[in-house]
């Protein structure tokens, strides 16, 4: 089959809401692929985001996967991870069983992210070692979903280089899964449904949590900050926030569950609500009718700096369920940098933040983001970005190499920075990431936390592995029976990451968060 063939046999089923069809081929193939389009993305509209509660799994499709088997592998951020729990919960409903191995599955999933270049050239790996079981049983389907689904250039590559590939479909699609699946197996040609509209809110899909003790929660979707280096907003769509009253209930459904901490999800909660015009009501007041509820712990995450305002802060200095961590991405400590990532604040601004939320809440544990190498960054703007985490104080990092994402304005800017370089200033900067994290920790040793204990340690299944209130991890020797459970471990050894410790009794001793 040539190119152009097979570009037009590939079957898009079901509805392509916001994209016009150019040329009929309707007359020769049953539907025509339209490949997902970042242009198209950058045309936000303000369209009304439309909540579906009708969510339920055609008769037709009920009983899909009785005898199949699942597999779903994920890359990526929280909101990926949670994706994968709803697939999981649809799977479920249409009687497939899980597995954990590839080599067993009926159904292979790569649930993809698109954040960096190393993020996706991970899946075209794991594509290519997946070819030999398609070979090997010619009835797997093997699919491609998530944020690299909602490229135009991946799709085109898997259509040219990876043809063993059975379905492809995007962000926007998960709630389509079953009619996919379906189309899947009716067809010889591979099925692409990617929309790049911006998505509705749907409520009720089914969801197979992965773990018992934490669970995570959507409180809005999308993202329009349009950071310049961050395909995100491409890949996401637009912000739209789910009702206050859809979260408090599944929240105090999982309450009643015994989960025993949430982490709200979103890629920029603070700006949660802005989208719903009807409502004055944003994530402070969220958090403040969320501390109600009786459940132990409660995060959010990701907060973007610029809308932090100051109810939430006042909101989450009155503690209780509401832990005293922020994760608070500040990207760089040069205002020219933060400038040309359109973060729209700057170093300035960010340490007011800072001073303001340290004076609510004094104990404040603050986590960030940092990217380094950004084009043209000279050393001095990155050691601005240095002295801006030491002052600050940043107790943990999640820290990158600029990658270029085709699409976002930064990668049309030229860099003359050489990747040793930028190599060379992420060890640097990684040495005081570590730092710091250990001049947080030290004063833990010997005192008395409370830990969320999540299961055995990766490492060795004698010893148990949990987290304090501020998330720092603490791996002790304790019964099984502690697992799930909120419990009080002496520390006895602080690392650079992480706490080693002793389960305790404890009787009128003072614990630390
Ligand atoms: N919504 C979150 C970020 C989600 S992406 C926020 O704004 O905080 C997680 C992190 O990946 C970002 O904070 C940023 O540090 C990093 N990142 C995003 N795009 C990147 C790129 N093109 N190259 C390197 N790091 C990137
Ligand atoms: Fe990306 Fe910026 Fe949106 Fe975060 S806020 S997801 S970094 S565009
Ligand atoms: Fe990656 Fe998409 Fe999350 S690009 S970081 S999986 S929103």
């Amino acid at each position: 089959m040539n190119e152009e063939q097979r570009l037009q046999s590939v079957q898009v089923k079901g509805p392509e809401p916001d994209r016009k069809v150019e040329k009929d081929y309707s007359k020769y193939f049953q539907s025509v692929y339209m490949p997902p389009s970042l242009k198209d993305a950058k045309k936000r509209g303000k369209e009304q985001v439309s909540y579906h509660k009708d969510f339920s799994i055609d008769e037709e499709f009920r009983n899909m996967g009785v005898g199949r088997k699942f597999y779903i592998r994920t890359y990526g951020c929280q909101m990926n991870e949670h994706d994968t729990e709803v697939m999981a919960g649809i799977f479920m409903e249409l009687g497939y069983k899980p597995t954990d191995t590839a080599q067993d599955a009926d159904v292979i999933l790569l649930n993809t992210c698109a954040i960096r270049e190393n993020a996706e050239n991970k899946v075209f790996g794991e594509l290519g070692h997946l070819k030999q079981l398609k070979t090997e049983n010619p009835d797997l389907l093997l699919g491609v979903c998530g944020c690299m689904s909602q490229e135009e250039s991946v799709v085109s590559k898997i259509l040219k280089t990876y043809s063993h590939v059975d379905l492809i479909f995007g962000t926007h699609n998960i709630h389509r899964l079953p009619n996919i699946l379906h189309e899947a197996y009716m067809s010889k040609e591979m099925v692409v449904e990617v929309w790049s509209k911006e998505g509705d809110v749907i409520e009720n899909l089914p969801k197979s949590r992965l773990r018992k003790t934490k669970a995570w929660v959507n409180i809005m979707y999308g993202c329009d900050k349009f950071c310049t280096y961050c395909i995100v907003p491409y890949t996401r769509g637009k912000e739209r926030s789910r009702r206050p009253e859809d979260i408090i209930s599944e929240v105090r459904h999982l309450a009643a569950q015994g989960y025993k901490e949430i982490m709200l999800l979103g890629q920029n909660v603070n700006a949660y609500g802005k989208d719903i015009e009807d409502l004055n009501y944003r994530l402070g007041d969220l958090m403040d009718d969320l501390r109600h509820i009786d459940i132990p712990r409660i995060r959010f995450t990701t907060s973007h700096p610029r809308d932090f305002d100051d109810h939430l802060i006042e909101v989450l200095a009155k503690k209780g369920n509401l832990v005293e961590h922020i994760h608070l991405p500040v990207q760089s400590g040069s205002n020219d940098i933060l400038k040309i990532m359109a973060r729209k604040y700057t170093r300035e601004h960010f340490l007011e933040l800072v001073a303001k939320i340290r004076a609510a809440i004094p104990d404040v544990s603050l986590s960030t983001d940092i990217i380094v190498g950004y084009p043209n960054e000279t050393e001095e703007q990155f050691e601005e970005t240095l002295s801006l985490y030491r002052e600050v104080g940043f107790e943990m990092a999640y820290t990158y190499i600029y990658s270029p994402r085709e699409g976002t304005p930064a990668a049309k800017m030229k860099d003359n920075v050489p990747l040793e370089v930028k190599k060379d200033r992420l060890q640097r900067l990684n040495a005081v990431v570590n730092e710091l994290s250990f001049e947080a920790l030290k004063p833990y040793e010997g005192q008395v936390v409370e830990v969320l204990v999540e299961g055995e340690s990766k490492r060795n299944p004698d010893v148990l592995a949990g987290y304090t209130r501020k998330n720092k991890l603490v791996n002790f020797r304790g019964p099984k029976s502690a697992i799930g459970q909120l419990v009080n471990v002496q520390i006895t050894e602080v690392k650079s990451w992480s706490m080693n410790g002793e389960m305790v009794e404890v009787v009128n001793l003072e614990v630390k968060v």
